[in-house]
């Protein structure tokens, strides 16, 4: 019998050939354009290759003022959908589907001239003090997810994702260490979760596919977010028609994660099983038999692998060698197994 970690999973109308994810990692290999590079068709095509079921294109700015660094890829202009595209591309030829995560890094923009955020707190003492978000700044932000979203929709991706975690700005606006307006997007839980909301309304009026939205389960921090909170974040994500949540952790601030394998897992069993929504578990899941017990015991759907990607592209390969399952092998590297 096929083990879960290669079985399909189907999402609206995507059929993933198995449950791994490649998760999306930065890559910071663009110019100050934001274009595809020849690394990053590479780099995402080798996972294809390597048998992932769903590659994620990394943290993708929606707006030039919201990259993390000045050579993060880019998706607010028309110019960078030809590139994305490529890569879309080269994912499917190789039996993968693509997927693209959008992303406005907030306080933790490192570029040059102003930054933004709910409020003017500096994320660390080597940060810029951000600007205050005026109404007319949220209102430009919604507008600049939505128009990613067309230029994802063109570019052929079958999923997006929204990046709601590691205290970027979404992340922000959700937590109270960061966010301290006052009025209708700050205070309350359902104030702080109207930009994520508003972003969602607007995406889903120009794209009809899957949508994921991953956040930050857990600020670690007493006056932070705890999971209780996003159990509740996540019963709204599911009404406002998010497919499924990503669930990683912290980053809001500067607090100290005890981390240590699948220290995420509990996070996603939770959201998946108080918020009847479908997760992905992402953080040192690093071996086929781990992944599988997360499957087996419905403490996740789907399974986000970064940095064990990173060292080994052929890593969905070994992982049905340890679960005695046969995976197709390109049929270029039929002889080799
Ligand atoms: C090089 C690198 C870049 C990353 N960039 C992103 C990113 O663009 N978006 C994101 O949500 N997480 C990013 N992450 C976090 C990973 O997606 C993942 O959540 C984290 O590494 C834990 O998973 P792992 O233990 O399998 O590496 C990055 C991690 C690494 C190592």
């Amino acid at each position: 019998m096929n083990k879960k970690l290669f079985s399909s999973f189907t999402i609206k109308d995507v059929t993933l050939k198995n449950r791994i994810v490649m998760s999306p990692m930065c890559m910071y290999s663009s110019d100050e354009t934001g274009l595809v590079t020849d690394w990053h068709k590479v780099h995402y095509a080798s996972r294809a290759i390597g048998g992932t079921g769903l590659v994620m294109i990394e943290a993708t700015a929606v707006t030039a003022q919201g990259r993390i660094s000045e050579r993060d890829l880019g998706i607010w202009n028309d110019k960078q959908v030809k590139g994305l595209s490529e890569l879309v591309s080269q994912i499917h030829e190789h039996g993968a589907k693509a997927a693209i995560q959008i992303a406005h890094a907030g306080r933790k923009a490192r570029v040059t001239g102003d930054v933004i955020a709910p409020s003017a707190i500096a994320f660390d003492d080597k940060s810029k003090t951000p600007i205050e978000m005026t109404e007319q700044h949220i209102q430009e932000t919604i507008a600049s997810f939505q128009d990613a979203a067309k230029r994802a929709k063109d570019a052929g991706f079958d999923i997006i994702e929204i990046h709601g975690a590691h205290g970027y700005l979404i992340n922000e606006f959700l937590s109270p260490l960061a966010n301290k307006r006052t009025d209708n997007y700050g205070g309350s839980a359902e104030n702080r979760y109207r930009f994520l909301k508003e972003i969602i309304i607007s995406v889903k009026k120009v794209w009809d596919g899957p949508l994921f939205v991953r956040v930050s389960a857990n600020d670690y921090h007493p006056e932070g977010l705890s999971i209780e909170d996003y159990i509740t974040i996540a019963s709204w994500l599911k009404e406002d028609g998010v497919d499924l949540v990503d669930v990683s952790s912290g980053s809001v601030v500067l607090s100290p994660i005890h981390v240590y394998p699948g220290y995420q897992v509990p996070l996603s069993d939770r959201i998946r099983n108080e918020a009847h929504i479908s997760t992905g578990a992402v953080g040192l899941i690093t071996s086929g038999l781990q992944a599988e017990e997360i499957l087996q015991n419905e403490r996740a759907d789907l399974i986000f692998i970064a940095r064990e990607l990173l060292r080994n592209p052929y890593w969905p390969r070994q992982a049905a060698i340890e679960l005695k399952t046969e995976i197709p092998a390109p049929t270029q590297y039929a002889r080799s197994w």
